[in-house]
């Protein structure tokens, strides 16, 4: 079967077929129940998640079909020692398709070496992060109804921040868009996606360090958390964590029709008084997230 390890391996029309699916799936989801009744999904989740493997979760129940897995390996034979080849081995011979979130970049390569069911990267380390940005872009197609011609602004910790990478790499495939960095020194993007994918693809971007300098400008805000759980020491994740907070004020600067996302969990990086702003899209987007997973799903075990 066909794997989602990262987007790249996607073509454009075979993204937008997904997305198509899934905006069908979100008009209508009852029409979709039991077409894959029989199918079970493993979600094997190595590091905590909460809108990624219940979206994963809830969306095999919703298309009919059953889920088993861990949402922490200390309680599976992982905490013996088991390797990460002899488990998914293990799975495969119980499920049709298995969701995994690994910290180690790259494991959701290795792993499916050892499978002959489709598996899904749900997040692989400091990496990717491919179903938050089918997520996304079905968000932004559902609401601006285009993924063209918009400018792009991505705030945060844009070093570690895997939904990030997996987001700037899509939206470049689309023409005419553009995008605003901005993040402090210490958390800008990596160096592979600037010279192998903005400036490989001679797309126009922008560094900031100042939200408000440059929000004015931007078609979507993309917010992100500052991603405790990979810095190296406690002290930078301290002096860093509140670099950017969204607030009222800072959203009267921003465009009518301006987008606010965020793949959430958030921390304080938006203020709750944004919640109730009619751009504020970030619970929507949680929706979105499942009604991709059974699109997405469903295009892999071929039932759709
Ligand atoms: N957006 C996202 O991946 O959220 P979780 O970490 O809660 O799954």
């Amino acid at each position: 079967g066909k794997n989602l390890i990262d987007l790249d391996e996607f073509t454009t029309d075979e993204i937008d077929e997904i997305i198509q699916l899934s905006q069908k799936i979100a008009r209508n989801p009852d029409e979709y129940h039991g077409i894959a009744k029989g199918k079970i999904l493993a979600a094997l989740f190595y590091e905590p998640s909460t809108r990624t493997r219940l979206s994963f979760e809830a969306a095999m129940l919703r298309l009919g079909g059953q889920v088993i897995g861990f949402s922490n390996p200390s309680a599976s034979s992982v905490s013996k020692g088991e390797s990460l080849s002899d488990t998914l081995r293990t799975v495969n011979a119980y499920a049709d398709i298995i969701a995994m979130r690994h910290p180690k970049e790259g494991a959701p390569r290795v792993g499916a070496k050892y499978i002959d069911i489709p598996i899904i990267n749900a997040g692989d380390g400091g990496h990717q992060h491919p179903t938050q940005t089918l997520t996304d872009i079905l968000t932004i197609t559902s609401v601006k109804k285009r993924l063209s011609g918009l400018t792009i602004g991505l705030c945060g910790d844009l070093k570690f921040g895997r939904t990030v990478h997996s987001l700037i790499k899509t939206l470049s495939r689309y023409p005419e868009n553009k995008f605003i960095l901005v993040s402090p020194q210490e958390l800008k993007i990596p160096q592979y996606i600037k010279s192998q994918v903005l400036q490989k693809k001679n797309i126009e971007f922008a560094e900031a360090e100042k939200l408000e300098d440059v929000i004015q400008d931007m078609d979507i805000l993309y917010m992100t958390r500052v991603q405790r759980e990979r810095f190296f020491n406690e002290e930078d994740y301290i002096r860093l964590k509140d670099s950017y907070i969204l607030d009222k004020q800072k959203m009267s600067l921003a465009k009518d029709d301006m987008i606010v996302l965020h793949p959430l969990p958030r921390v304080n990086e938006i203020a709750y008084e944004v919640d109730e702003d009619s751009r504020a899209l970030y619970f929507d987007q949680v929706k979105y997230g499942m009604y991709v997973r059974m699109g997405l799903m469903a295009k892999l075990l071929g039932v759709k």
